[in-house]
């Protein structure tokens, strides 16, 4: 086993699909976390966090499915300091080429007390229980000392000794509550380094929260102090303000080798396909000025700065577009492009469809393309998603008539339910609310709308929207998604989808989910 200080390689240990889904709202199907899945292996990723497979049985659907088809990546799955947790996850990564389990318990005098309602010495018991018991199973066990950075020094080292004694290789120390600040978080490392004597047993890894917003300069902090593993999700997606964004730890690394010089394994020029897919699936859309996947990221507005840019690139830009690999909106062809041309977009986009997708979504470019004189990269990504969210659709949308203005405003909606068609007139306070309230005639439920955002893929009048409906049930949330050239059209199918996708999450209704 590599020791943290023998090498300057960072391990890279995606969470989005475990602490990123864990954001409220931003739940996600198995069919959306295997696609997600696959672009973080493809991208490089050496950890995937696919999930918490006690918490529900579809947590464990989807560890269980991920460790089947990713096979670069080691799959991660987490469980609690207990052995019911442990074996769950033991079970659910079985499949995978390489696999890890990652047990936690809270070191934090706060969290033992109020929390956990344990005695420092019961939960050094529980440590030494949970990762021999964890590591009887697998190779590979994670062990993290939840609330880390607000834990007792003295008591820290204890758990942290155990652990690698009890067969832990990597060490993780969260910033659960996302309070520390860069020198005080990177002291903890040191101090662990200093005074652990099994240290070099493992890898010490940072978790960092972004409440004040410093996770990414707190994890580059440890990174400083001997950590080699960074916890982060895309987007810096997770629960209240988020974890680390992985596009910002990996591009800070590569962008300053000058001082700080560490590797990753990670393709950077995957990193914009893998903003946009998670954005697109959990409806979070990604802040303009966010930083590398910001839609102004790479913009240079200002007379003097395009004056410099057309100069020298370098007077203003520290990194290229291309590098996170955005492109130009690049013209890709119209109503003439043949079958060939429109494949070779898809695969230089990045798509492995098989021919029915192919096929489906060649048909659609060229309804587009009927519609839209320019189509732009973004049209045939836009297009090619909205077609991969419909497939097995017990509600379908077929026509739709909406009237709006000063006046009233109203819907004429048919959709095929289980087969059936079914039409219904409906008037509501201006056309989205129509078009919805007929959607309810149709097909009645309790789900109420908790979001509903509207997203043009591109410039122009003529523009695909791209619409988000979350829908909420008995606790569960979903996320829908559209795109058309009419607004309405891509609303309406964006609410379909949310609710073909809540159809589904009934029918495989589980008890309430635990969260870590
Ligand atoms: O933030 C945290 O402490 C966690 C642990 C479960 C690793 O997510
Ligand atoms: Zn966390």
């Amino acid at each position: 086993m590599s020791t943290q200080m023998d090498s300057n390689r960072v391990v890279i240990f995606d969470t989005t699909l475990r602490d990123g889904e864990q954001s409220p709202g931003a739940s996600m199907n198995l069919d959306e976390k295997l696609r997600i899945a696959l672009t973080l292996e493809e991208m490089g990723v050496d950890v995937i966090e696919a999930g918490f497979p006690i918490a529900s049985d579809g947590d464990f659907e989807s560890v269980n499915e991920i460790a089947k088809i990713v096979t670069n990546s080691t799959i991660c799955g987490l469980a609690r300091a207990a052995v019911g947790d442990i074996a769950r996850a033991v079970d659910a990564v079985a499949p995978a080429e390489r696999k890890r389990i990652h047990t936690f318990i809270a070191t934090s005098p706060l969290h033992m007390e109020f929390k956990l309602q344990m005695k420092p010495e019961q939960v050094l018991e529980a440590i030494t229980k949970s990762v021999s018991f964890a590591r009887d199973k697998v190779d590979d066990v994670e062990w993290s000392a939840e609330d880390g950075s607000r834990s007792d020094h003295d008591f820290l080292c204890k758990c942290v000794e155990a652990a690698i004694n009890a067969g832990a290789s990597t060490i993780n120390i969260p910033d659960t509550v996302g309070y520390g600040i860069p020198t005080e978080y990177a002291s903890i490392f040191e101090m662990l380094r200093n005074r652990v004597p099994n240290i070099d047993k493992a890898i010490l890894s940072t978790h960092c929260h972004n409440d004040l917003g410093l996770a990414v300069s707190n994890s580059l902090a440890a990174i400083g102090a001997g950590a080699r593993q960074v916890e982060c999700t895309i987007n810096g997606l997770g629960e209240r303000a988020g974890n680390c964004a992985l596009e910002e730890v990996v591009m800070s690394l590569q962008t300053r080798q000058d001082v700080m010089p560490y590797t990753t394994g990670i393709e950077t020029k995957h990193i914009t396909k893998a903003s946009r897919l998670v954005s697109t699936i959990t409806g979070f859309t990604v802040q303009p000025n966010k930083a590398i996947v910001g839609a102004n990221a790479f913009a240079h507005e200002s007379g003097i700065h395009q004056d410099g840019m057309l100069k020298n690139a370098q007077t203003y830009e520290i990194m290229t577009p291309e590098s996170v690999g955005l492109k130009k909106s690049t013209l890709v062809m119209g109503k003439h492009s043949g079958r060939h041309a429109f494949n070779e977009k898809l695969k230089e986009l990045g798509y492995g469809l098989g021919d029915n997708a192919v096929q489906d979504a060649f048909k659609r470019f060229k309804d587009l393309a009927d519609k839209k004189k320019d189509v732009f990269d973004e049209d045939i990504i836009a297009l090619v998603d909205d077609s991969v969210v419909r497939t097995n659709d017990r509600v379908r949308l077929v026509e739709l008539e909406v009237s709006c203005g000063t006046k009233e405003s109203g819907a004429n909606l048919t959709l095929e339910i289980d087969g059936e068609e079914k039409s219904c007139e409906s008037h509501g306070d201006g056309p989205v609310d129509s078009a919805f309230q007929a959607i309810k005639t149709l097909f009645p439920t309790e789900a109420t709308l908790q979001l509903y955002q509207v997203h043009a893929v591109t410039g122009g009048t003529d523009a695909q929207a791209e619409v988000t409906v979350r829908l909420a049930e008995d606790g569960k949330t979903v996320n829908g998604q559209g795109a058309d050239t009419d607004t309405m059209v891509a609303s309406v199918k964006a609410y379909i989808n949310a609710l073909n996708k809540l159809l589904v999450k009934r029918e495989k209704s589980a008890p309430a989910a635990i969260s870590a």
